[in-house]
């Protein structure tokens, strides 16, 4: 989704604009733009289209300057267009912006700026800000208090970032609601603001995360962090460890190959260090500040999320349930949001979000948070919004996700979540010393049963070349791998633009069951888990409707190997972990049909890395 970054200090703030956006190329847009105060007026570059087209502009036509703002588009109000590109400019030509976000009455402001003699250049949303700062600055000539008065009439979640070149000594940022974040990168005799801490992280790593309601004031020397009503307010630098080399492709043709490769990195971060050895062998997940008094009185946990996220709630619904007796519901946030939740102080309310940033998940989190519930979090930004808002969190330990195709962010929150039923079924006392050692026993393996998954891509990559002209395929899983079946649909649909739809297997025959023929595949994920035998039987009905079936079964099944047309083999499992070692064959069968189907995997279209608008 939209991308800003902003530059003030003695450097060109051109090349460090560009640079950043291309740090943010990832989170999906489709057009660019930049403005720059060069000789004390505003200069404006924007394109349709990918960034090099920005580049190339700005090859032919330079602008450079000691401040500047940039934005990657992602159009939800007007087309994908040069004139809809941020950044926007007021009439005076003195004022400029680029914003994230909606702003939900823009209609009934448009017209009512345009009864006040503003003219319109855009069909954006964004544009009503520009002129709406313009009017407060015709009035009382300082942008921070124009800034302050134009926020007070918007509607939605907003970010927002400003330069005057009458002015050009500071930046003006403000954010409202979750639209993204806002963060600001303190540097040495220069400061850096973003939509995204990967914009600004090679600069450096003191990073001040703007909370909603506050606006920023950046200049050259520091920072002023403000209420809407003009107060000062305290903040806090915090140190950032993300290393930006992590966020390059190395030896790989996509991030999302490299990131799928990256899981028996990843596993092995998320488990390393809460372990206690020492202990029994306990669990330890310090940051969710959970006491044994807590874990004993809570009575229901809701799980809210996204897409891939949600997928990995469901898990987490078997996991809890299982080991720690705990009735769990999940919830897409989207609806959870309006549903009227029943929700009390015994309720803990868990959202699963790789960016932390996801608007739906956000507001879902404070719905749950307004009817008194205690919110947790497993997130893979640190910092993000969602780990801010909770009263406890677990960190993904995934590093930089920049494929939009969500892969390690899938399987380290099935470990997190994992561990989480230990240690609230150890504090509940659902789970006795002998039980969790051999729970924790297993989770020790797991890194390297993920690299015997990734060993067998070549397998996976010929199966994909003979699927690649197919159209539609259906998923079908059970039990703990349900949700698995979920996402390899997800992971096919969105990178190969084929249809996929994941189905509860049992649903097969109530429905889905009449699309079956020799050009619909039918994957079926079928390891040895207590749902092994009625996997069985649904590849037997999916064949005798002359269904092609590829089946994910565990190595040396051969009663599999002499049913399905395909297997695709994953290292024996224990079960409640097995959700970790199916998907990794259907992630690279999704990244290679792609692939080899030349589409653009990393930024595959009209998707978004973190969806920041309802
Ligand atoms: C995953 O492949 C998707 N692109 C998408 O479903 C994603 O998981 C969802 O938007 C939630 O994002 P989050 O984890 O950042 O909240």
């Amino acid at each position: 989704m939209c991308g800003i970054v902003g530059y003030i200090g003695p450097r060109d703030a051109t090349p460090v604009i560009l640079a950043g956006l291309k740090r943010l190329e990832y989170r999906g847009y489709d057009s660019a733009g930049l403005a720059i105060i060069e000789d004390g007026r505003i200069k404006i570059r924007r394109d349709v289209g990918k960034l090099s087209q920005l580049e190339s502009l700005v090859e032919e036509s330079p602008v450079s300057g000691n401040i500047g703002i940039g934005h990657t588009r992602w159009a939800t109000h007007g087309e994908p267009s040069a004139r809809n590109a941020h950044p926007h400019l007021g009439m005076t030509g003195d004022i400029v912006l680029v914003h994230n976000g909606i702003v939900e009455n823009y209609m009934e402001l448009r017209e009512e700026l345009s009864a006040e003699g503003a003219v319109f250049n855009s069909e954006t949303d964004s544009e009503v800000i520009v002129h709406l700062v313009e009017r407060y600055l015709s009035t009382n000539g300082n942008l921070v208090d124009a800034a302050r008065n134009a926020l007070s009439h918007l509607r939605g979640a907003h970010g927002i970032v400003m330069i005057s070149s009458k002015e050009p000594d500071k930046i003006v940022a403000a954010r409202i609601g979750n639209a993204g974040g806002v963060v600001v990168g303190m540097g040495e005799g220069e400061m850096h603001i973003a939509s995204d801490m990967p914009a600004i992280l090679e600069h450096t790593r003191k990073i001040v995360f703007l909370e909603s309601q506050q606006i920023a004031v950046v200049t050259r020397q520091g920072l002023d962090i403000l209420a809407l009503d003009g107060r000062t307010i305290d903040y806090q630098v915090s140190s950032v460890s993300w290393d930006p080399v992590s966020a390059e492709k190395g030896e790989f043709k996509h991030f999302m190959e490299k990131e799928i490769h990256e899981q028996v990195r990843s596993l092995t971060e998320t488990i390393s260090g809460r372990i206690d050895f020492r202990n029994g062998h306990s669990i330890r997940l310090p940051e969710l500040n959970l006491t044994q008094k807590f874990a004993q009185d809570i009575r229901k946990i809701f799980i809210t999320a996204c897409g891939t996220a949600a997928h990995a709630g469901m898990v987490g619904k078997v996991l809890i349930e299982h080991i720690a007796r705990i009735p769990v519901e999940v919830d897409i946030a989207s609806e959870f949001r309006y549903r009227d939740p029943i929700v009390d102080e015994n309720t803990v309310l868990l959202a699963v979000s790789q960016s932390g940033e996801t608007a739906d998940t956000l507001a879902a989190m404070e719905e749950g948070q307004r009817k008194g519930a205690t919110l947790w979090s497993i997130v893979n930004v640190i910092g993000s919004q969602a780990m801010r808002i909770s009263d406890g969190y677990i960190s993904m330990q995934s590093g930089p996700e920049i494929g939009v195709a969500s892969t390690k962010a899938y399987t380290a929150p099935l470990v997190d979540l994992y561990m989480l039923a230990i240690l609230l079924g150890d504090l509940r006392g659902t789970l006795d010393r002998k039980s969790r050692q051999k729970l924790v026993d297993d989770l020790r393996l797991l890194p390297d049963l993920a690299g015997r998954c990734l060993d067998r891509e070549a397998e996976v990559e010929r199966l994909a070349r003979e699927l690649i002209h197919v159209n539609h395929c259906l998923y079908l899983g059970r039990g703990i791998n349900m949700p698995t079946a979920y996402e390899g649909a997800l992971k096919l649909k969105e990178i190969s633009y084929i249809h996929a739809e994941g189905y509860p297997a049992g649903e097969m025959k109530h429905g889905p069951i009449a699309l079956i023929d020799r050009e619909m595949p039918v994957v079926v994920i079928a390891p040895r888990d207590p749902w092994y035998e009625k996997m069985f039987s649904q590849i037997e009905q999916a064949k005798a409707r002359g269904g092609v079936v590829i089946a994910v079964a565990t190595d040396g099944d051969q009663t599999i190997a002499d049913i399905a047309d395909h297997v695709l083999w994953v290292p024996h499992t224990p079960w409640l972990l097995s959700p970790v070692t199916t998907v990794i064959p259907l992630q690279m069968l999704a990244y290679h049909i792609a692939a080899q189907r030349g589409l653009d995997v990393d930024q595959p279209r009209n998707l978004a890395k973190s969806v920041t608008v309802e």
